[in-house]
């Protein structure tokens, strides 16, 4: 077992207290993992993250270190932890990963990632939750949190619009502010706003032409003077191009060193640098040694509980995609002769590849477990299939087909290999290897009940073959207890639960970032806009292979009695009971949406704003409760600068999909009381609406000659021509009247 061992406290000097050298050295790393240790300050250890800790041996001289680092667990990354959709589970993952980071000297897991999949293609979706910022946003939170419960630091990365691989360190990601706000910096406010994390890594990439690791709009005003980070900002491993410009900004501490504190020293002597930049900075690496200082310490941890625990995470989070006449599961105990098919049931993909590579503690394969599974009535045959370096093999597949040929199911396991997808490279394409898809046709032709189990990080495209098996089960990347999770999920010790955190699309060219992906010559344009995966597919009703929150179950549930009312001024609360009608224990993933029925939308169809997942017995019910508040109906105004809550209806929709809406209710809201300043070049129409304006205008204009005019198409027309060109049209309107109203509603505010 494990023994708490507090390390002694940090006499944790003032920035002040130490030289201007002390504490440029404090802003940049000491080496590769570590920052720089002054007089009171001791180097803090950083480590990847996200789903394992990758910690490389003390004098292994191996900088990065990829593949060589110390064992630790190897958990589902976020593609698959999302998918599960239980914060709580998140949350004892985060402490997991922290009791670990603790035990193997770190102070800072660099984890989680919470960028949102703008395209299935970014080789490193692997690492982000979903699609969804709101699912993002509180999966994000729940490790944040159970990683911090240790006193261990997160970091969030990385800070933002870092969507893709594709020249990663230079491209600027051009995106308006409002798909900024809502979609890609809306994870990370959540997460700041709610779990305070110790640390927030700023990413490579520009946005809007300014790389992250300089951009004072996002790493000051958003980040501190809006949302109140308080925590420290590292740059992404070499994401600092000019230390100068970067300490201006907000950064706090480069990583790794590039030696370069002197020309800190001479930028504030020569002016071109405020001391207080350095201060600051200082002082919150200190602020961050001082909160490492507070950490319990560990010196080991039970391995077989954590291989546990990665193994009951890998089981929430597959989705059974399709289970046609209830193929699955499979009875451990029947007499029936299984083909197990597939090199990677014996040699499993679990985790991706880059910086977040995690050397396991110990690694299941699903072959192994199902033969330890199924009991001696069962006949069970293994055939590779296929090669994974993708090179075709007639032998292999002659093999698989002619085990498929005598058996009463096969299980077809399928997937990405390695160096399909990484961090630092995009995919071309979504497709499973045509080495494995040709399998698979031979294989449906043999046998009449075939099973696939997927492996991959990046969404693959499953419309051309999906109609010739009984079932399907994404198992994204399990981790290393992948193996032993699917044998319980595929022989019913408990049933699927995960739920798509991203739409599986039918073709590539249906993503709605297709036209837009991934640029050219150093800028790739967010074209289309917020309406990123379901957003955009459901808005237009495009088909969809399986919509976004779709997974199945070997249970059903049943919705009823809605129930949504406001409890205070944009506030409501929102019930719902689930009940399971089936015959088997299952969980349901509740899923709240909010939609804006619009003829011509402005905004998405509708959006995620609540989500719980619920483990119910047979023929037992619950209640299930959400609260939603302003924010959760408010869009970002970029004229107002702020968050907008329009006055109007709206309909909370509670389902078990985006595409499987169960039950309905109406609401209203007042809006936000805002009031929009009326100007000169504010539109008749927006001056006739105005609670104040209008009365005054229309006073003004009685009696004109063609004030009102007859025709609802000249109507219509004027409501859209800003006030002073009427000066030039005619209706009595001069460049003094309309001075006059400004003054007149101006005053009329006043008295209010
Ligand atoms: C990755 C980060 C990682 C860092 C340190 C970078 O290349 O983008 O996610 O934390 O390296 O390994």
């Amino acid at each position: 077992m494990t023994r708490p061992d507090q390390q002694p406290a940090n006499p944790d000097p003032s920035p002040d207290a130490l030289s201007l050298q002390e504490r440029a050295s404090l802003t940049s790393g000491g080496d590769t993992w570590h920052t720089t240790a002054v007089p009171g300050v001791r180097a803090l250890t950083l480590a990847d993250g996200p789903h394992g800790i990758r910690r490389q041996a003390e004098g292994s001289g191996d900088a990065l270190g990829l593949d060589v680092s110390v064992p630790a667990t190897c958990f589902p990354p976020a593609v698959t932890l999302g998918s599960s959709w239980d914060a709580g589970l998140a949350r004892r993952v985060g402490a997991a990963l922290a009791r670990e980071a603790s035990a193997l000297g770190a102070d800072v897991v660099l984890g989680p990632g919470v960028n949102i999949k703008r395209s299935p293609l970014c080789g490193r979706n692997f690492e982000y939750f979903s699609e969804d910022p709101h699912l993002t946003g509180a999966m994000g939170a729940a490790v944040v949190t159970g990683i911090q419960s240790l006193g261990i630091g997160a970091c969030v990365k990385h800070f933002a619009a870092n969507n893709q691989e594709t020249d990663r360190m230079r491209i600027s990601a051009d995106v308006d502010e409002r798909t900024l706000r809502e979609i890609y910096l809306a994870a990370f406010e959540h997460i700041v706003r709610t779990a305070d994390p110790a640390m927030v890594m700023c990413s490579y990439n520009k946005i809007n032409g300014v790389h992250a690791s300089q951009n004072r709009w996002l790493l000051t005003e958003v980040l501190r003077e809006e949302w109140g980070f308080g925590g420290a900002v590292v740059s992404d491993w070499g994401a600092v191009n000019d230390r100068v410009a970067a300490l201006a900004a907000g950064l706090d501490l480069e990583m790794p060193p590039t030696g370069t504190d002197q020309e800190i020293v001479d930028a504030v002597r020569s002016g071109r640098l405020a001391e207080e930049d350095v201060t600051r900075a200082a002082g919150r690496v200190i602020a961050l040694a001082r909160r490492a200082g507070t950490a319990e310490r560990f010196t080991g941890w039970d391995v077989d509980a954590h291989h546990e625990l990665a193994r009951e995470a890998a089981r929430a989070s597959a989705v059974l995609l399709k289970n046609d006449g209830d193929v699955l599961p499979l009875d451990p105990r029947a007499g029936q002769r299984v083909a197990v098919i597939g090199e990677l049931a014996r040699t499993p993909r679990y985790q991706g590849h880059g910086s977040s590579h995690v050397v396991p503690t110990r690694l299941d394969n699903a072959w192994d477990a199902l033969t330890g599974g199924f009991g001696p009535a069962a006949t069970l045959d293994f055939a590779a299939g296929y090669r994974l370096d993708g090179e075709p093999d007639a032998g292999l597949a002659q093999e698989a087909v002619a085990a498929a040929e005598r058996a009463d199911v096969a299980l077809v396991f399928l997937g990405l290999p390695d160096q399909a997808e990484s961090e630092g490279f995009d995919r071309a394409g979504i497709d499973l290897p045509d080495v494995q898809t040709g399998l698979l046709r031979e294989i449906a032709g043999a046998c009449g009940r075939v099973v696939v189990v997927l492996a991959n990080g990046g969404v693959v495209s499953v419309a051309e073959w999906r109609d010739d098996v009984a079932a399907i089960l994404e198992a994204w990347l399990p981790g290393q207890a992948g193996g032993a999770a699917i044998a319980d999920l595929l022989l019913g010790a408990c049933s699927p639960s995960g739920r798509l955190t991203e739409t599986i699309p039918l073709r590539l060219r249906d993503v709605p970032s297709y036209l837009h992906f991934p640029g050219a010559d150093g800028h790739v344009v967010y074209g289309e806009g917020r309406y990123v995966g379901y957003r955009h597919h459901d808005t237009l009703g495009t088909e969809v292979a399986y919509p976004f929150g779709h997974g199945l179950g070997y249970t059903r549930f049943e919705y009823s009695g809605l129930d949504a009312r406001e409890t205070a001024p944009n506030e409501w609360a929102v019930e719902v009971t689930v009940t399971n009608v089936g015959e088997r224990a299952g969980d349901e993933v509740v899923q709240l949406y909010v939609a804006f029925d619009e003829e011509a939308p402005t905004r998405p169809r509708h959006e995620l704003r609540g989500f719980a997942k619920v483990g119910l017995e047979p023929g037992e019910g619950t209640r299930v409760r959400f609260t939603l508040g302003g924010r959760d109906i408010a869009r970002w105004s970029p004229a107002r600068g702020e968050w907008a809550i329009d006055p109007g209806r709206f309909t909370v929709e509670v389902g078990a999909s985006s595409r499987d809406i169960r039950a309905r209710a109406e609401l209203a809201t007042p809006g936000d009381g805002h009031v929009a300043v009326l100007g000169r070049m504010s539109t008749l129409g927006e001056w006739l609406d105005h609670p104040v304006g209008g009365p005054v205008l229309k006073g003004l204009l009685r009696g004109a000659p063609g004030a009102a005019p007859s025709s609802p198409a000249l109507r219509a027309l004027a409501r859209g021509v800003p006030l002073a060109k009427f000066t030039t049209f005619g209706i009595g309107l001069t460049a003094e009247s309309i001075d006059r109203l400004i003054e007149a509603v101006r005053e009329a505010e006043a008295r209010g």
